[in-house]
């Protein structure tokens, strides 16, 4: 039986800490303590000797520090999953820590109960980079041999108030990016306003599965799974619908929201779906729940949708303090007017950018285009490719590539010394 256990390794400089720790742990039989240190430097070099599964690991270490040491300990053995513990219960830590490759982070010190759900979470998480070896198209090669994990860009379409546009921009922007990319680089459209989403009747798309079906194997999701759910659309790309009623959307919420609020089914099944895809574009409902947090931290761009009418300009506008509140990097966030009209007759959108912030892209008040598309469920930058309305849809699908798409590191020459890219990594 002992070879089934969970391996666990300490570190921590405080020889009582590491004391306390294992003595927490020692109540769980399906745990075993392989290693205890004191320092950053020993547990890359003791990790290598006993191959933990799971290590608990001290943000302050004598010497390199515990954030640097997750990052070295990743490069050797990527698949241990890193749980880091800190006094310092700030985003800047968890931020740093997070990028460093560590799965989760508690505050010390922790409760049993906190510590020991974390780590039979971390166990039952397939080692990082599992997932591609069984993707459909392969992993990634890149030049020199080396492999790396896909790592999807995930961009979110969301706004504080409803009937700003975000399914529409969010179902037209999909198709642009797919058209601008071609058929090799694979878009992914996630309907992730769980309860009302409507990205289906958009694209007059009538799917047999959701992203509810994949909710109870979140955790041990494969590539075959995600195929049956997935909706192909003629233009290419694939569609994760949204539950088909409200309390389908529950299943969801079923394990309920990790350390920082967000939705950990949610999350898992983004983070697998990210390794299948090259964009994941993201429609949202209009509420700062435990979805817009997972989508927050997950999303590589956050585009926020306002009409030019003063409610939707303030909604927007408090939405925006409140990332900056929350430490959020801005150079992530990009701001999308939409309805501009070109009579001039609402607020005008220099002022909002005055307020706010340039926006990436003014889209012009169409309402006949807009509505004949809603109703018949044929986007309208396949029915219209002239309209102005599509012209600046496709504008901004083209800033987005520019800006997220094929990334300098994967061609960089001298790959061989590169670590492999992990299937966490772009939290924040
Ligand atoms: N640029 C636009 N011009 C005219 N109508 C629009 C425009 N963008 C969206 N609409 C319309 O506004 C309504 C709400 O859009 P929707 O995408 O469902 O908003 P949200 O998802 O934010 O609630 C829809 O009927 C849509 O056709
Ligand atoms: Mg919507």
């Amino acid at each position: 039986m002992a070879e089934n256990k969970i391996r666990v390794m300490i570190v921590d400089d405080i020889a009582e800490t590491r004391e306390q720790l294992r003595k927490l742990l020692s109540f769980d039989s399906d745990i075993e303590v392989v290693a205890m240190v004191g320092s950053g430097e020993e547990a890359i070099e003791v990790a290598a000797e006993t191959f933990p599964d799971v290590t608990l690991m001290d943000v302050n270490l004598p010497g390199i520090d515990g954030i640097t040491a997750t990052g070295k300990l990743l490069e050797i053995l990527p698949a241990v999953q890193v749980i880091m513990l800190s006094v310092q219960g700030e985003s800047d830590y968890m931020r740093r820590a997070m990028m460093a490759g560590a799965r989760d982070y508690l505050t010390k010190p922790p409760s049993a109960d906190e510590l020991l759900d974390a780590i039979h979470r971390m166990a039952k998480l397939k080692p990082r980079g599992t997932g591609m070896l069984t993707s459909g198209t392969g992993p990634l090669t890149a030049p020199g041999g080396v492999v790396t994990a896909r790592q999807g860009k995930i961009i979110t379409v969301f706004s504080p108030k409803g009937g700003s546009g975000c399914t529409t921009l969010a179902v037209n922007m999909a198709i642009a990016l797919q058209n601008l990319v071609g058929q090799d680089t694979k878009v992914a459209l996630i309907d992730a306003s769980l309860q009302f989403g409507d990205v289906v009747i958009f694209m007059k798309i009538q799917p047999t599965r959701t992203i509810a079906d994949l909710a109870p194997r979140a955790y041990e999701m494969d590539v075959e799974l995600l195929n049956t759910v997935m909706v192909p659309h003629t233009s290419g790309l694939k569609v994760l619908a949204a539950p088909p009623t409200p309390e389908d959307a529950d299943t969801l919420r079923s394990d309920g929201v990790d350390e920082g609020g967000g939705n950990r089914l949610l999350r898992a099944i983004l983070e697998f779906t990210r390794q299948e895809f090259d964009y994941l574009i993201v429609d949202t409902a209009h509420a700062m729940d435990d979805v817009t947090l997972t989508l927050l931290d997950l999303s590589d761009m956050l585009l926020i949708l306002t009409r030019p009418v003063i409610p939707e300009i303030r909604g927007a506008r408090v939405f925006v303090e409140l990332l900056q509140r929350m430490g959020y990097a801005m150079d992530k966030v990009g701001l999308v007017i939409n309805c501009v009209d070109n009579k001039r007759m609402g607020i005008q959108p220099e002022a909002i950018e005055r307020v706010m912030m340039p926006a990436l892209v003014r889209i012009p008040l169409d309402e006949r285009t807009a509505l004949h598309a809603a109703n018949y469920g044929v986007p309208f930058v396949l029915q219209d490719p002239h309209a102005p309305i599509t012209q600046a849809i496709n504008a901004l699908a083209q800033t987005l590539n520019q800006r997220l798409g094929p990334e300098m590191e994967n061609v960089a020459p001298n790959m061989e010394s590169q670590p492999r890219r992990r299937g966490l990594g772009r939290l924040l």
